[in-house]
């Protein structure tokens, strides 16, 4: 047996769909932690990553729960990007060598000491930037960056209205709009989630705490006369519908995801109406579909990251034991950008 063979690491595994809140190891829990064999370079253009910190995603608890609409074979290292160091390449890669930092897509894998990612999937970062904070950097504002100017074409000056503001994506979009010269109204709930996004920059906050959805058009009154030229909606839901009232002529919807659990049916007629545009978002599969655009908006965040023009609000760190207590933290909407599971001592990195 090679030494590589022998080589064992720890991650945490599913092995059954489940409740990814419920305390490892539990009958209901989908997740324990486990030594694993050392996961193999999967292809020449692979990389493996010594992780200093993996993002959690709300897809991730999708998934686990098996309610995402991608459904790894069972059992799997969750986790779609991280943070880290490279140590080793494969014999075709040409962009990355051992000893880069760098932040990565996964496709699985990267809640766990090491990840395997494919070249094209991984951004070198400008040195002196904060690396495990960049762990939260691809999916939510890669995601961001390529609705907002790849679908959107978001102007400076123009008015973007961003729901679920203080989630993962929310917060990305937030602070990349403003980056873009817009003007953003940030909607989210609760006193501290205001504070951030008034730090973050936001033109106006709107806390929906003790609104209902369909007092969102009131309260949009004195800050957008007008209506919006955009909206980004990772919630879904009554505020989705209820935002199509807070449009101007020729605004872009952009849907970016259901938080809320539930997916709203949109009136034609109003989109008749107020020649609006509606843009279904899944930056993922711009990987298969149109991988230059896929590879621009991870290296412009990486570049933005790197300028400190944008920063990754780091919510909560775990390690990999207190991934239940993670999970928990997202699916009760406490979390004010992104959380990172750290999976080794920082004495390791
Ligand atoms: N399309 C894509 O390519 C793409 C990429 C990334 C993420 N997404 C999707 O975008 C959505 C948000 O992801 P995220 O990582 O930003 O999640 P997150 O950090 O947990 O943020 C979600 C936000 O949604 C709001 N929310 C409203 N109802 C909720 C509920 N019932 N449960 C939890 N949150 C609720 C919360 O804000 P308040 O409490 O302030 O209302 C929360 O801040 C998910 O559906 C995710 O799958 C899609």
């Amino acid at each position: 047996m090679s030494e590589e063979e022998g080589r064992t690491y720890k991650a945490l595994l599913c092995e059954r769909l489940g409740d990814p809140q419920e305390q490892l190891g539990r009958p209901h829990s989908a997740l324990r932690v486990a030594r694993l064999p050392a996961p193999p370079l999967t292809h020449p253009n692979s990389v493996r990553i010594r992780v200093a910190a993996a993002a959690l995603n709300f897809a991730d608890a999708l998934q686990l729960q098996g309610q995402y609409q991608e459904k790894p074979k069972l059992p799997f290292v969750p986790g779609s990007e991280c943070s880290g160091t490279v140590v080793e390449v494969g014999r075709d890669v040409r962009t990355l060598k051992v000893g880069d930092k760098v932040c990565a897509v996964t496709q699985g894998g990267a809640f766990g000491e090491e990840a395997v990612a494919r070249e094209n999937l991984v951004v070198k970062l400008p040195p002196n930037c904060d690396v495990e904070a960049a762990a939260g950097l691809p999916v939510a504002y890669g995601t961001a960056y390529l609705a907002l100017r790849d679908r959107a074409d978001l102007r400076p000056g123009q008015t973007i209205l961003v729901l679920g503001a203080a989630g993962g994506v929310g917060l990305a979009a937030v602070q990349l709009a403003k980056c873009m010269g817009a003007r953003v109204i940030a909607v989210a709930r609760g006193f501290n989630k205001m504070q951030a996004l008034r730090e973050a920059g936001v033109d106006e906050v709107i806390d929906m705490q003790h609104h209902k959805p369909e007092q969102l058009k009131g309260l949009l009154r004195h800050s957008a006369p007008q209506g919006v030229d955009v909206v980004f909606d990772p919630v879904g839901g009554a505020l989705l519908s209820e935002s199509l009232k807070c449009v101007r002529w020729g605004a872009r919807i952009l849907i970016i995801g259901f938080a809320s659990g539930s997916i709203p049916k949109l009136p034609a007629n109003i989109l008749l109406v107020k020649n609006l545009a509606v843009h279904g978002i899944y930056w993922g599969s711009y990987q298969q579909h149109n991988p230059r655009v896929f590879r621009k908006s991870l290296e412009e965040v990486a570049r933005l990251f790197g300028s400190g023009e944008v920063a990754v609000s780091v919510s909560h760190r775990f390690s990999l034991e207190q991934a239940p207590e993670a999970f928990s933290i997202m699916l009760n909407r406490q979390v004010i950008g992104k959380i990172l599971l750290l999976p080794q001592p920082r004495s390791m990195l």
